[in-house]
């Protein structure tokens, strides 16, 4: 039965796309109340390492760490191990790692939440990377449809029990169906009506999104770009506030 979107806690990301502390921690003050938390990537990680987690972590925003693990299972293991005590709620490592590798992390991350006494985050598979299209698949020697390969990807990150995976926008109907209510679904490439696409080629808004049974919705340039982050922050809100999910 379809609900009402409970908007609080938001469903919405913003993507802090930069190495800048200053501009993060800007964007992170202002952006108080307004989305349901920060998604911070290699980008932001590699320039200020845990301590600017920490410090964005203090304006009380539940964060999104995309780092995209990959490597052997021993390695990925250690990395959640050493993250976890960051406190954070969302976690992505690339399901092409493994079954022992996703594994390995599932474990990793529930032992190290338990003694660090901060609670689990949710582990979330890559599938396959937008920016591959049907000839670099199969020179990586991998099914030429993005959709199967995705699919495929989806099943084993849940079947080693992840929380769920990053999908686009096109694929959320045929992933939801396929994985059950329970399987979180998080989707970039969002642009409200009203912003520029930017380099994004293929977009949805966030009402549709939502409504094809997305349950985060990364959002970066319509928000970081805007001339008052608060304000953009604030109409998506609006024009979510209401929508079937
Ligand atoms: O600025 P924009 O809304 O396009 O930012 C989207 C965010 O989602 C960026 O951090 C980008 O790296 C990420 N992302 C994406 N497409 C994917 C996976 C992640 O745009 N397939």
């Amino acid at each position: 039965m379809s609900q009402p979107n409970p908007i609080a806690p938001s469903p919405v990301f913003c993507a802090v796309d930069t190495p800048s502390m200053d501009a993060a921690d800007h964007l992170a003050r202002r952006l108080r109340d307004l989305v349901g938390g920060l998604k911070l990537g290699l980008e932001f990680f590699g320039a200020n390492g845990p301590e600017g987690v920490r410090r964005i972590a203090e304006h009380g925003h539940p964060l999104f760490l995309d780092l995209k693990l990959h490597d052997i299972p021993n390695t990925v293991a250690s990395a959640v191990r050493a993250l976890v005590p960051l406190e954070f709620s969302y976690l992505t490592l690339h399901a092409a790692g493994g079954r022992a590798m996703l594994e390995a992390a599932v474990q990793a991350a529930r032992e190290a939440a338990e003694e660090a006494h901060v609670t689990r985050p949710r582990l979330l598979g890559v599938t396959v990377l937008t920016s591959l299209d049907e000839s670099d698949l199969h020179d990586l020697g991998q099914d030429p449809s993005a959709t199967r390969q995705a699919d495929r990807l989806a099943f084993l990150a849940q079947d080693a029990g992840l929380d769920g995976v990053v999908c686009s926008a096109h694929e959320i109907a045929h992933l939801r169906r396929r994985h059950g209510p329970d399987f979180l679904l998080v989707v970039p490439g969002i642009r409200p009506s009203w912003s520029t696409h930017d380099d994004q080629k293929r977009v949805t808004t966030p009402a549709e999104a939502l409504g094809l049974g997305a349950n985060l919705l990364v959002i970066g340039r319509p928000i970081t770009r805007a001339t008052d982050p608060a304000e953009a922050a604030r109409q998506i809100a609006e024009e979510l506030a209401g929508v079937e999910s």
